[in-house]
């Protein structure tokens, strides 16, 4: 067994875990996106930045040490995630106000759980479209934040490769492996584990909207340093 030392609180694990596996095994709650307990890590979306022995590093791609000190709520770790943040809320179009997913997104709960309500940087908003052509799920990629988490999904755990990203840089896009590149024409099925598990609202499964009312969904009842990721089937 080894220990890590977690803004001054030893915590034990088990080698080989990364720094995010180690914290959530102990219950210590270290932000982030694009990670899951239980698909490989991508590192993209840097929601987990800590200070890893000095190191500004992302937690969910760096190997835990013996003796290791992080720091996951210093004052500047803080700031840079809530950048980090604010530029996700600005780089494409969330409508938190009138989505579906308000008071069950992970986006929108991790950043009230560092304090940022409202967007401080100038609007960015690239036109992006919005695929309907499913019977069963829509996606809107104005809000897709390019986490892969349907991408990892799709392959590891449905055996299907519905997702991929395309193109680079500022033109990297989600794209649906289908001859038309419809999202009705791919393997999807609503019972696949994509459909349900992108953190921010772009996939979105029909017929399920507003059903929870306000003050009664998941992030309306407890932070989500409590009450955990949104994962399958709470779409
Ligand atoms: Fe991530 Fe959702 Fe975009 Fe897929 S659609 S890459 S799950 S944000
Ligand atoms: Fe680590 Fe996204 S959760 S980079």
């Amino acid at each position: 067994m080894s220990v890590l030392i977690v803004d001054g609180r030893e915590i034990e694990f088990e080698p080989p875990a990364t720094i995010i596996e180690a914290c959530n095994k102990a219950g210590v709650y270290l932000p982030h996106l694009c990670w899951r307990p239980d698909f490989s890590p991508h590192g993209s979306c840097r929601v987990c930045t800590v200070r890893a022995n000095g190191r500004e590093v992302a937690a969910c791609i760096t190997a835990a040490e013996d003796g290791m000190r992080v720091e996951n709520t210093a004052d500047d770790i803080v700031e840079k995630r809530k950048t980090l943040l604010s530029m996700l809320f600005v780089e494409g179009n969330h409508v938190c106000p009138a989505c579906e997913k308000s008071g069950n997104c992970q986006l929108q709960a991790v950043a009230y759980y560092h304090g940022v309500t409202a967007p401080t940087l100038t609007y960015f908003y690239p036109p992006r479209p919005l695929d309907a052509s499913h019977p069963d799920v829509v996606i809107d990629l104005n809000r897709c934040i390019l986490c892969e988490l349907c991408v990892r999904a799709s392959r590891q755990s449905d055996g299907k490769n519905v997702f991929s990203i395309g193109g680079r840089g500022i033109d990297a896009h989600l794209v649906v492996n289908s001859e038309t590149g419809r999202l009705g024409d791919s393997e999807l099925d609503i019972d696949d584990r994509a459909a349900h598990i992108c953190p921010v609202g772009a996939i979105l499964p029909r017929r399920g909207a507003f059903q929870t009312p306000i003050g009664r969904r998941k992030y309306d009842i407890d932070p989500i340093d409590v009450a955990g990721d949104a994962s399958e089937g709470e779409t």
